[in-house]
């Protein structure tokens, strides 16, 4: 898929006022830090367009892009980030929770993480959230620049059997990606595209 326009569309903490077309959209979830914001501004090819930071919790709020003026990507702030006050915390959760809960318009999550760590607990726990919600998602593994292709699958292998082992009856689709690199760019685009023919055809 071609990326012909992406543009910003508004900040939120409240779902009800996200925006009302009935477009296919793609949340970026995971922890601080992770590169959520990074890899959206890889794949529309924009340096700047969703806000990222060295520091953990750069991004706050629900963040809606307008991707060839038919579908969205919505960036959001990350979980895990040790630094907010429990109170903001818990607001994020809050928000958080009601948009995956509530956001019709939601085709799939994409679930952040670092392709360098073990498993986390705090990610599983939260693609096992999404499971029992019936939440479509799928993993991206980030910052694969870091590590060495034989590191690479076998974190992946690591990462994906542990699913397996606990409490999945068949993994995810995985992406592994590098935004400094661009790597995985195209791969990505192509489910969009795939989910979003699914979501026109269904519709007509
Ligand atoms: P929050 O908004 O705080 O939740 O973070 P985020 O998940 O949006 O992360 P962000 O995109 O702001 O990136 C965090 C840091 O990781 C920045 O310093 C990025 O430059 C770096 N980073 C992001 N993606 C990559 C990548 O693919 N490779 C490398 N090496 N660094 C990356
Ligand atoms: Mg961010």
């Amino acid at each position: 898929m071609k990326i012909t326009s992406a543009e910003f569309v508004m900040s939120n903490s409240e779902v009800s006022k996200c925006p009302n077309e009935p477009l296919p959209e793609y949340a970026f979830i995971g922890r601080s830090n992770v590169g959520k914001s990074s890899l959206i501004n890889m794949l529309v090819n924009q340096k700047s367009l969703a806000k990222t930071s060295g520091r953990p919790g750069k991004t706050q709020l629900i963040n809606h892009f307008k991707i060839n003026k038919n579908w969205f990507l919505v960036d959001l702030p990350g979980y895990g980030y040790a630094r907010v006050s429990k109170r903001d915390k818990k607001v994020f959760q809050k928000y958080i929770t009601e948009y995956f809960e509530k956001r019709e318009q939601l085709v799939c999550a994409f679930v952040l993480v670092d392709i360098r760590h073990e498993p986390q607990p705090i990610d599983l726990e939260f693609m096992e959230w999404l499971g029992t919600h019936a939440i479509p998602f799928a993993i991206i593994f980030t910052k694969a620049d870091k590590l060495k292709p034989r590191a690479i699958k076998k974190n992946v292998d690591i990462y994906l059997q542990q699913m397996l082992d606990t409490v999945w009856e068949e993994t995810p689709p995985y992406f592994i990606t590098s935004s400094s690199q661009r790597i995985g760019r195209e791969e990505l685009l192509n489910y969009i595209d795939q989910i979003n023919t699914t979501f026109f055809e269904a519709k007509t």
